[in-house]
């Protein structure tokens, strides 16, 4: 059953109903599509397509079709296509003269845009809410730990000693840019479609600005033709989606390897790990596993409606229907916004381990090389001695620290006594005294702007 009779003799069978339906997708958008109807039925108003007692009645109605929406008590009819004829639909039903004047000089093509994006605007709300919780959990789990060594590493290989602080701020800084992203984001989303029609613009002059305000939108959309057909707003929330689920997936990744066994540098709260069916000794990291593994759900999600939109005709198509089947995946994929907070918080590091790996594996090496230059060698030089030494020190199953004097004195004259202090994990992280570098103080001073742009992000919500 259609809302028209279509200009084809026959009609759309069942078959081809079924298959053009995207109910299943966009019933999700209801509440959105409910305040989209009234407030541009406030503007048919306006034009004098309702008296102001027909409007009321409009708007109550639609609003009794949302609370039962909300309380489940009304059926949705799967042989309408979408949500939006259904909701009209239903309107009509109880108010078959007036709900058939609501469809006035608008299209589903404007409809359903700003449709997605009132929805969009509180998916945002949440998001916000839950990258500061995140942000927070990193920045608590960071502060007094500048000067906790942590064998930083390349190619998953021990390089040079970083904190953990330093490290976790930079996770903080992976996820303020995502707030960022985010924030860009909701400019897009504040920018009305409403009002441009199935692609001309709107057959009746219909008061977009009114709409605006009424909608709580910034700004009108430029260009209709532009507007039907742009999918440009999703897929920079599913860019920022998929940066923030990336993200995330490589914290998960770390602490991953680093809960296991082999590292123990870290161990995850109970609540947050499963145990084996088979294993007794097991404590799986499933959690952050399913981190990583959802952030392949947003990445397809990406690449899904990007290659929707590659060679679109202009304007509307109904492959664009499809977006939403991409975006909503998206929105799913990252449900464990809610958890990674306290997962975040609830994590125990082991600092002895951390400072023992530090110390076994060489992590000091460009710290002697830099000793040597120094001294006056040059720095290939200096590299080409300290391979050695390191190799010397392997062979004999020996940290740095536990290598004679003599041995580095028979390697490069240049070494003397305070080569052990020079070498400590602290001092060679001292070293890194530039802005940015894991310097303690650097550090510090990372923390106090983390924390006070933390702080302001905060007062301004
Ligand atoms: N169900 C459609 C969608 O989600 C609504 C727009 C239909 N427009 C059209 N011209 N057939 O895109």
């Amino acid at each position: 059953m259609t809302l028209w009779r279509s200009s084809a003799e026959t009609g759309p069978g069942d078959a081809m109903l079924d298959f053009t339906s995207s109910l299943e997708q966009d019933r999700r958008l209801y509440p959105y599509d409910i305040r989209g109807s009234i407030a541009w039925a406030e503007a048919l108003e306006r034009l004098g397509v309702y008296e102001s007692a027909e409007l009321q009645q409009v708007v109550e109605t639609l609003n009794d079709i949302k609370a039962e929406l909300d309380a489940g008590e009304l059926e949705l009819d799967p042989e309408l296509e979408d949500i939006h004829m259904n909701i009209e639909a239903e309107l009509s039903k109880r108010l078959p003269e007036l709900g058939s004047r609501l469809h006035t000089g608008r299209s589903r093509n404007d409809q359903v845009l700003v449709d997605v994006k009132l929805y969009l605007q509180d998916c945002s709300v949440e998001l916000e809410n839950g990258l500061l919780s995140l942000l927070k959990a990193l920045l608590e789990k960071a502060g007094g730990e500048a000067g906790t060594p942590l064998p930083g590493a390349t190619h998953l290989q021990p390089a040079q000693p970083v904190s953990l602080s330093h490290y976790l701020l930079a996770f903080f800084e992976k996820f303020r840019r995502d707030y960022q992203r985010l924030q860009k984001n909701k400019d897009e989303l504040s920018v009305l479609p409403l009002g441009s029609g199935a692609l001309a613009g709107s057959g009746f002059k219909i008061d977009r600005q009114f709409l605006a305000e009424q909608l709580g939108f910034e700004r009108l959309s430029r260009n209709s033709l532009d507007t039907v057909s742009e999918r440009d707003f999703m897929l920079d929330y599913l860019h920022f989606l998929t940066l923030l689920g990336l993200h995330a997936s490589r914290l998960a990744e770390d602490w991953i390897i680093w809960s296991t066994p082999a590292f123990d540098f870290c161990r995850l709260d109970d609540k947050f790990t499963t145990g084996s069916s088979i294993m007794p000794q097991k404590k799986n990291p499933d959690a952050l596993e399913l981190i990583r593994g959802r952030s392949s759900r947003l990445l397809a999600a990406y690449q899904g409606l990007a290659s929707l939109l590659k060679a679109q005709p202009l304007a509307y198509n109904r492959d664009l229907q499809e977006d939403k089947l991409h975006l909503f995946r998206a929105l799913d994929a990252v449900s464990w916004f809610s958890l990674l907070p306290e997962m975040i918080s609830t994590t125990t590091f082991n600092r002895e381990k951390m400072a023992s790996a530090t110390e076994m594996n060489f992590l000091a090496a460009t710290d002697l090389a830099d000793y040597l230059v120094e001294r006056g060698l040059p720095f290939r030089r200096a590299h080409n001695v300290v391979r050695e030494l390191v190799e010397k020190a392997r062979r004999q199953d020996k940290k740095l620290s536990q290598l004679e004097l003599s041995e580095y004195q028979s390697a490069a004259s240049e070494f003397e006594q305070d080569v052990y202090d020079f070498i400590d994990p602290v001092a060679c992280m001292k070293r890194r005294d530039v802005y940015g570098g894991t310097a303690p103080r650097r550090v510090q001073e990372a923390l106090d702007e983390a924390g006070g742009w933390l702080q302001e992000v905060n007062n301004n919500d």
